[in-house]
């Protein structure tokens, strides 16, 4: 039996933080070994928030050795940028007449960029989801593991896969979002508004970059309370996300004791958070270790992404050459 194929990507928009490894990467890491892994950077769908390129090369790079800093292995998995497979963008356009411009106007991520970007409002940006099903469907993959944030566009490319296979023939599976464990992953930020991001919220998001006195500021500063007055309080969400990041990281048995705290009216959000500090620390440290020597080495990062996009070219040159037959775009037999 061959493998399940599984593909996701992460946008070179900066540094990754928590929500990016609990949300994706440590999927992708125990993903290795029993699916046929496609991992990409998506530096495409960078372009649609960050028109200057600037960092783009930078970033790309980062993104990279920060996966294999996490425990992707290079020669498990197809490590690859988008760009450097033009086949994408071939199904990204034929799929593109499959879309409509009502449902991708109503599509939350794009409402949320539109309101954070007036004045660049691009067809980039409304078609998104299009790209993204392209990345997708260009492996034909059948698992898609990602954090909660994509839950809808998985839903819409179900859609276009069907569309596609209803109008001209069977040829996609239908796009699964996918994560160890029953739910999908949401981490919440330090200040108790929203999640973790690239870009949004930089003290309250802890990136797998940030230093061991960075981690142990930002997490200090995360908003508490002076504690619950009675026995068995209701938990401010605040509070209650701060127990979810230290679910991450920390030992079963503390998260426990500090749920009893809680529960007996007899926390102390000082010493909790200097607890989630080190284990953070201890968790954090390693990664960013290995991903900045593994930056040093552009060259090999290089090699990777080269060998990468050869693998992945091989894999979507077949479902294009599929695509164009049963659309009827083979004139050239
Ligand atoms: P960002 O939202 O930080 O720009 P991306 O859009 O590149 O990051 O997301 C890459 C992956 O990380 C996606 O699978 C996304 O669902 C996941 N992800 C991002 N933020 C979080 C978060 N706070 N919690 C869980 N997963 C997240
Ligand atoms: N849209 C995803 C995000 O913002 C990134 C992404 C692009 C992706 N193409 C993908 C994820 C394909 C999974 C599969 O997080």
């Amino acid at each position: 039996m061959s493998k399940p194929i599984v593909v996701s990507g992460i946008r070179s928009t900066g540094n990754l933080h928590l929500g990016n490894y609990f949300g994706a990467m440590r999927n992708y890491v125990r993903m290795q070994e029993a699916y046929n892994c496609f991992f990409f950077v998506a530096d495409w769908h960078a372009l649609t928030t960050h028109p200057d390129t600037k960092e783009l090369q930078n970033s790309v790079l980062n993104v990279l050795a920060e996966n294999i800093a996490a425990g992707l292995d290079p020669e498990k998995v197809t490590l690859y940028c988008q760009s450097a497979v033009p086949e994408i963008a071939e199904l990204y356009l034929l799929l593109n007449m499959l879309a409509y411009k009502g449902e991708l106007e109503k599509t939350t991520t794009f409402k949320d960029k539109a309101r954070a970007q007036p004045d660049n409002v691009n067809a980039g940006l409304l078609t998104y989801p299009v790209l993204m099903t392209a990345d997708i469907l260009i492996h034909r993959a059948l698992y898609v593991p990602v954090g909660k944030d994509q839950e809808q566009h998985l839903e819409m490319a179900r859609n276009f896969a069907q569309r596609f296979n209803h109008r001209y023939g069977d040829l996609f599976p239908e796009p699964q979002a996918f994560n160890f464990g029953d739910d999908l992953v949401k981490v919440p930020s330090l200040d108790g508004a929203g999640k973790m991001s690239k870009s949004e919220n930089q003290n309250a998001t802890l990136y797998l970059a940030d230093d061991d006195e960075l981690i142990r500021k930002k997490v200090m500063k995360a908003k508490t309370d002076s504690g619950p007055i009675e026995p068995n309080s209701e938990m401010p969400d605040y509070i209650s996300n701060i127990f979810q990041i230290m679910t991450l990281v920390s030992a079963p048995e503390v998260v426990e004791q500090y749920r009893a705290d809680f529960n007996n009216a007899a926390i102390r959000y000082g010493d909790m958070k200097k607890q989630i500090a080190e284990d953070m620390i201890s968790f954090i440290r390693p990664i960013r270790e290995r991903a900045v020597e593994l930056r040093r080495d552009t060259d090999y990062l290089r090699r990777v992404m080269t060998r990468g996009a050869e693998q992945a070219r091989e894999s979507a040159q077949q479902t294009i050459r599929e695509a164009r037959r049963l659309v009827g775009l083979d004139y050239l037999k």
